[in-house]
């Protein structure tokens, strides 16, 4: 056996054995473990290094023993050796994939007599794995031209994308509901829960009742109770504002450093519930008069609620 297989394949064969069991059994997450624990990495030097070492040591035993024979056993040793077939059985392979091609002194023989400007046919045996591989795709074809194209069993693959796109819209929907802090200016919509108002009061409460006073009424900021708006109603304007703050200088800060998404999407729509409340000393309106279009602002699909939106943001024009 160890005559069969010669030493430059035998070290590496053993060798990448042991590194692909070592890669399969530590875990080393996406990285080969062999960069992630550097003892590994000093590990497999060893080891081919002890390989190489048992090739030379038994190399050497063989050369001292065979010079401890006599004449004839020498020349017995070396008449077995001689005859250990080298890779016999993947040179047999080898020789069937090639198939029975004519040797190239015989080539003359299945030359075919037309000639394209000099380049000339040979009528040679196709290699078998070549022959076998052509059959197997002119099957695949066919099943795949009748599943695909005949009966519509499976999709094809526009299909295919066109479902997944669908599926992975689902999953992105069903993302979003758990991740409520996504939302941004372009996706914000009121908030309607009785738990988000709570928690926008909160908010409220703790941030923006010194400029804008507990119920809406207004002091330093302006009124938020009333239909007019400096810097535009609905719950994206108003998003807007209190994400990126007021006209500078106005007192109104940048809040997105302080508050989560979410956090500013319940405060925002908590400040749209205190709509037509009556403080108790409200600011006189400032800005202009903000109308809703349809139940809320901008979020409807209906093309035509969507151009009447666009023209009330332009009476607007606040955000800049
Ligand atoms: C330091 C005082 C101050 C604090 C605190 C403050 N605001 Fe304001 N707020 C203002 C001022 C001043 C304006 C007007 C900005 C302008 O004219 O550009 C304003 C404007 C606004 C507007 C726009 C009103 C309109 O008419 O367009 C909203 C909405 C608002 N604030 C919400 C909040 C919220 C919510 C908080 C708490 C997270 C808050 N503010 C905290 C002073 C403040």
């Amino acid at each position: 056996m160890r005559n069969l297989i010669p030493s430059y394949v035998r070290v590496p064969v053993i060798f990448f054995t042991i590194f692909g069991l070592i890669e399969y059994f530590v875990d080393s997450g996406d990285k080969p473990a062999f960069l992630e624990h550097p003892i590994i990495m000093l590990f497999l030097i060893l080891v081919l290094f002890i390989l190489i070492a048992i090739e030379g040591i038994v190399g050497s035993i063989e050369n001292i023993l065979f010079q401890s024979l006599d004449q004839t056993a020498k020349d017995k040793y070396l008449a077995s050796k001689a005859k250990t077939p080298q890779f016999k059985a993947l040179s047999n392979i080898y020789e069937k994939l090639k198939g029975k091609q004519k040797p190239i002194e015989e080539e003359h023989e299945i030359i075919l007599d037309h000639n394209y400007d000099g380049i000339k046919e040979l009528d040679n045996n196709l290699p078998p794995w070549w022959l076998w591989s052509f059959y197997i795709s002119i099957v695949f074809a066919a099943i795949y031209l009748v599943r695909f194209h005949v009966i519509g069993t499976a999709d094809l693959a526009a299909e295919e994308l066109e479902k997944e796109y669908a599926q992975a819209k689902i999953e992105i929907e069903e993302y979003k509901k758990t991740a409520k802090n996504l939302v941004d200016v372009n996706t914000v919509t009121l908030l309607t829960d009785a738990a988000d108002l709570k928690a926008g009061q909160t908010i409220f409460n703790a941030n923006c009742i010194a400029c804008h006073m507990a119920d809406g009424g207004g002091g330093i900021g302006p009124n938020l109770t009333d239909k007019h708006w400096i810097l535009g109603g609905g719950i994206k304007n108003v998003f807007h504002t209190i994400s990126e703050g007021g006209r500078s200088g106005k007192g109104m800060i940048s809040w997105k450093n302080d508050l989560k998404p979410i956090e500013m999407a319940q405060v925002a729509s908590y400040v749209l519930s205190l709509q037509g409340t009556t403080p108790a000393n409200p600011k006189e309106a400032e800005g202009d008069l903000w109308q809703p279009v349809g139940t809320e602002d901008q979020n409807s699909n209906d093309t035509k609620t969507e151009n009447e939106t666009i023209e009330v943001e332009n009476t607007v024009t606040v955000i800049d």
